[in-house]
């Protein structure tokens, strides 16, 4: 596997795959590598000729106050996972490649309506630098396939938005949340706890699990919420948000059958987020 860190040497690599007809699939990633970004390379790989990795800890998508100084910079060490698991070319900038005027007036793509509320409310301008690189990323690599993990759901739907509004020809493909054994969704950072908190996590998933039960069950979604927040509280967590929206982030009415529990909560400075899709009833 080879990394590069230059556009010129990324777009000369691209250009002899391309040649050679070969399918690009992407998978951007920030680093700090576990299991849940090793199965979007195996989908990539089942998907595509050739497997382009980015790892990038893009500024743009964190806001002030948030833990853009501390997230784990593990370049080695993810270098050796992707390249066991088959990845053929590493694309890992500096910030001041993809970023060379700096951020102030750097422009920004919005996805308007499902970037708002859940952790779009929570955390303002997250989605824009997050569309913001992906689009840069897809004009870079301009993938055939690019794999995003279902743990960031609203991310999913904003990037699948954003192809599909400016007619980008990348086929966006989700990729199914890996759990730890005790169920909690894995995350780079889930290494932030410590282990009491780490104990806790996983009440993050039974939590959901319950309230899908509950709600496939005919329960009434505001009670089920009500109770699931109160369940959250009384484990320790600071719930940020708890909701029940339709597969594609609007609102559930009574003809909605596919929806999504959607939760974000706190333990200690820690935000874990996590989903879980289910039917509801008639
Ligand atoms: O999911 C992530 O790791 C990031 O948000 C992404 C998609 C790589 C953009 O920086």
């Amino acid at each position: 596997m080879r990394t590069l860190r230059e556009i010129s040497l990324l777009r000369e690599a691209l250009d002899e795959f391309r040649h050679r007809g070969q399918r690009i699939a992407l998978v951007p990633t920030m680093g700090n590598l576990h299991e849940g970004h090793l199965a979007l390379v195996a989908e990539a790989r089942r998907r595509g000729d050739v497997v382009v990795a980015t790892i990038f800890v893009n500024p743009l998508q964190f806001g002030a106050g948030e833990d853009l100084d501390a997230y784990p910079r593990t370049l080695a060490d993810d270098q050796t996972k992707l390249e066991d698991a088959g990845c053929d070319l590493l694309f890992a900038p500096e910030t001041t490649t993809l970023y060379p005027r700096g951020l102030e007036g750097q422009t920004r793509v919005c996805v308007p309506e499902v970037s708002e509320g859940l952790c779009g409310g929570d955390r303002p301008g997250h989605f824009d630098g997050v569309a913001t690189v992906v689009t840069m990323l897809f004009h870079l690599v301009q993938p055939d396939i690019a794999c995003f993990g279902e743990k960031d759901y609203q991310q999913l739907a904003v990037i699948r938005r954003l192809v599909a509004d400016l007619h980008l020809p990348v086929d966006v493909v989700g990729v199914p949340i890996v759990r730890a054994e005790d169920g909690l969704a894995l995350s780079s950072r889930n290494g932030y706890l410590d282990a009491a908190q780490r104990a806790t996590a996983p009440l993050l998933y039974c939590t959901l699990c319950a309230l899908r039960e509950a709600l496939a069950a005919g329960a009434d979604p505001d009670d089920t919420l009500a109770d699931g927040l109160a369940r959250l509280r009384e484990a320790g967590f600071a719930p940020d948000y708890l909701e029940l929206r339709n597969a594609d982030l609007g609102p559930v009415t009574a003809t909605t059958r596919e929806a999504v529990l959607l939760a974000a909560a706190r333990l200690g400075p820690t935000r874990l987020i996590d989903n879980l899709s289910l039917t509801l009833p008639r």
